[in-house]
């Protein structure tokens, strides 16, 4: 049994439902799982942890500062066991390699000011959840949305035989710099 930590931020959610979900699948693999937003996560928590998550949206194209703060301040603890990164975004639903690419230097930068370099990383669409928003947000989802809508249409197969839209399966990716893992 490993002692996981689960530490997110979030704006909206989103994020902390991702988290709860993960949290479940690692119980039922018989793990101990420990899930906090960080805001509400005393250090002491990632000492204790077998291996850490730490979660973020990316939020006008940035993650959480209380995120990387936590990063940031856990540094060196993180760098002493397995850890993995989970980033949510718009720019992950879409099918293109410039959203794609998007997403991924999200991350980078977060590695290139923390210093910190996650085992893992997912990259997961998140959630639009339009009717909450102001008239603003409402416009950039709008041009965003018709932006992406001009990409050749995919239907990856799930797991289980079900047709997604690739806009609703997460993206793997390995570590990109930690020197001598790949
Ligand atoms: C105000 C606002 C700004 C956002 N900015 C970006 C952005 O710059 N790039 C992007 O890819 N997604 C962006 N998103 C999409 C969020 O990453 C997505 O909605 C995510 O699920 C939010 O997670 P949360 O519910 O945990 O806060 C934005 C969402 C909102 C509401």
């Amino acid at each position: 049994m490993v002692s996981f930590l689960i530490a997110y931020g979030t704006d909206e959610g989103q994020t902390a439902t991702v988290a709860e979900y993960i949290e479940t699948v690692l119980i039922g693999r018989g793990h101990d799982v420990t899930t906090r937003d960080v805001t509400e996560t005393s250090d002491a928590l990632v000492d204790d942890a077998d291996a850490v998550l730490v979660g973020s949206p990316v939020i006008n194209r940035h993650h959480l500062p209380e995120v990387v703060a936590f990063v940031e301040r856990n540094r060196e603890t993180l760098a002493t066991r397995p850890t993995a990164f989970f980033q949510l975004s718009f720019a992950s639903a879409i099918p293109t390699d410039w959203a794609r690419d998007g997403a991924q230097e999200w991350v980078d930068g977060l590695v290139e000011r923390t210093g910190w370099q996650p085992d893992r990383v997912a990259l997961f669409a998140g959630a639009v959840k339009y009717t909450r928003y102001g008239a603003f947000t409402r416009l950039f989802f709008k041009l965003f949305s018709a932006r992406s809508s001009r990409s050749p249409p995919t239907s990856p197969r799930s797991s289980n035989g079900v047709s997604l839209p690739k806009r609703h399966r997460p993206t793997t990716v390995p570590p990109r710099c930690k020197s001598g893992s790949r």
